[in-house]
């Protein structure tokens, strides 16, 4: 191919480097002294332009200015599937499961986020943080209010982020202050901000019903119809977390066959519809939400924390749903991929009961665990190519990550003997200290050593 004569500002990066060269498939490649070259596109984004062992690539960009960080390693940035940032200060309230939570904590506290000044000063706070842990694309709840959206979106554009988010729809079984009191205005609401910022920089607007029993049929049969206009606007929502929850739904929507057919029959399942915990699905909806293009968020440390269950790996994979992996902040414990990581293996170690009989948990491989957090959970968003991997083309966000962060990194990473053995050490032992730079669209943002 000859060279793109229109990219500005070409730098190269050096240090070691993680890829996945085939983004479907979870294997990862690894070279130590690797040499990563960004460059601005006309369209004013910084990409990917070449990535390789430093000895073979460097002679192909003459003059080249590079960053040299000897014993790092470059990675491409996390991809949260679904994360809520009103519940950045929500972590750690404990309930006895999912709807205690919501009605004693979650529901009041959501209801500050009418007020704007409020809402910026935890959006800042929370995009921050995302990227002080490495993470560079989410899928992120705001709250009822559109104001939310409005100053999550302005604080993301600042950053030059890459995020998604929508305003909550919840009509009923909410207190006054949350809830939606005029379903027709909420879903104009919605019409209006997918005007405002839907594919502005790198921002992209969700469809956010917050979960079925909290929304009228109305409210989510017109969330269907918007999503019908806008097919390359995401959908994001919960479905089977909790068994309470789930009779609950089968109480409000008799007629559908299961949780996720209240979506289903609303028109809110498809290509870019993402729905968190996926636990008590049955076969017909795995495959029906494979069929249809929609995939799963997997919050395993917020199934743990809130004793929601197990999600299926197995019969997941036997559907063909795609699925990736997400912090569910705050029901969710940490904003650390790396916790999120190795909690996913904790879940996938269990026994599950089905149909009353116990089937033995597995070992989910490390590079399987770190694709679902990387190239994995972009091409669950249809993001694939773009994010989540550092293939030529590839938006420039990643991590730069240093495995001697702290002294049992460093002493547990120098005895792995394989890749799988070093990726394990930092799931299990790392945390935001393991990521010592995060670069945001070519640029350092986040230096966690400093
Ligand atoms: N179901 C409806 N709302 C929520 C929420 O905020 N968090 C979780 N984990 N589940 C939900
Ligand atoms: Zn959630």
């Amino acid at each position: 191919m000859p060279p793109d004569t229109t990219l500005t500002e070409l730098h190269g990066w050096r240090a070691g480097l993680l890829w996945f060269p085939d983004p479907q498939t979870p294997l990862a490649q690894h070279e130590t002294d690797g040499l990563l070259v960004t460059g601005r596109s006309a369209d004013g984004i910084a990409r990917v332009v070449a990535i390789g062992p430093y000895a073979s690539i460097k002679e192909s960009f003459i003059d080249l200015p590079i960053t040299h960080w000897p014993g790092l390693c470059m990675a491409p940035g996390f991809v949260d599937l679904h994360t809520h940032y009103p519940q950045t200060d929500v972590i750690g309230s404990p309930a006895d499961g999912l709807l205690p939570w919501l009605e004693h904590y979650t529901f009041p506290h959501e209801k500050q986020f009418s007020d704007p000044a409020y809402a910026h000063e935890v959006s800042a706070f929370f995009l921050d943080e995302l990227m002080r842990h490495g993470v560079t694309t989410a899928l992120c709840f705001a709250t009822a209010h559109p104001e939310s959206v409005d100053v999550f979106m302005a604080e993301a554009q600042k950053r030059h982020l890459r995020m998604i988010t929508g305003k909550v729809l919840q009509d009923r079984h909410s207190p006054d202050g949350l809830r939606d009191t005029d379903t027709a205005l909420s879903l104009r609401q919605t019409e209006a901000l997918i005007a405002r910022w839907h594919g502005v920089d790198r921002l992209g607007y969700a469809i956010t019903p917050r979960f079925a029993p909290t929304s009228t049929p109305d409210q989510l049969h017109g969330a269907g119809e918007i999503a019908q206009q806008f097919p390359d606007v995401w959908i994001q929502s919960h479905v089977a977390e909790n068994i309470d929850e789930i009779r609950w739904v089968h109480e409000l929507f008799p007629e559908a066959r299961s949780y996720l057919d209240v979506y289903d029959r609303a028109g809110l399942v498809r290509q870019r519809a993402i729905y968190a915990h996926c636990i008590h699905l049955d076969e017909t909806d795995r495959r029906h939400m494979a069929e249809a293009g929609a995939s799963a968020a997997v919050s395993p440390t917020s199934n743990l924390f809130l004793g929601s269950g197990f999600f299926d790996y197995a019969a997941s994979d036997t559907a063909g749903l795609r699925y990736g992996l997400a912090s569910d902040v705050g029901g969710g414990t940490s904003f650390s991929p790396f916790h999120t990581m190795h909690a996913a293996y904790t879940v996938a170690r269990q026994t599950l009961e089905i149909a009353g009989i116990g089937r033995p948990g597995f070992s989910l491989a490390p590079e399987h665990l770190w694709w679902q957090h990387t190239a994995g959970a972009a091409a669950a968003l249809d993001l694939g190519g773009k994010v989540g991997n550092l293939l030529p083309g590839c938006e420039a966000d990643f991590v730069v990550l240093n495995p001697k962060a702290t002294p049992l990194l460093a002493r547990r990473t120098a005895q792995t003997e394989t890749l799988a053995e070093w990726l394990f050490a930092m799931i299990v032992l790392g945390d935001e200290r393991l990521v010592a730079h995060t670069v945001v669209q070519g640029q350092a943002v986040s230096d966690n050593r400093a």
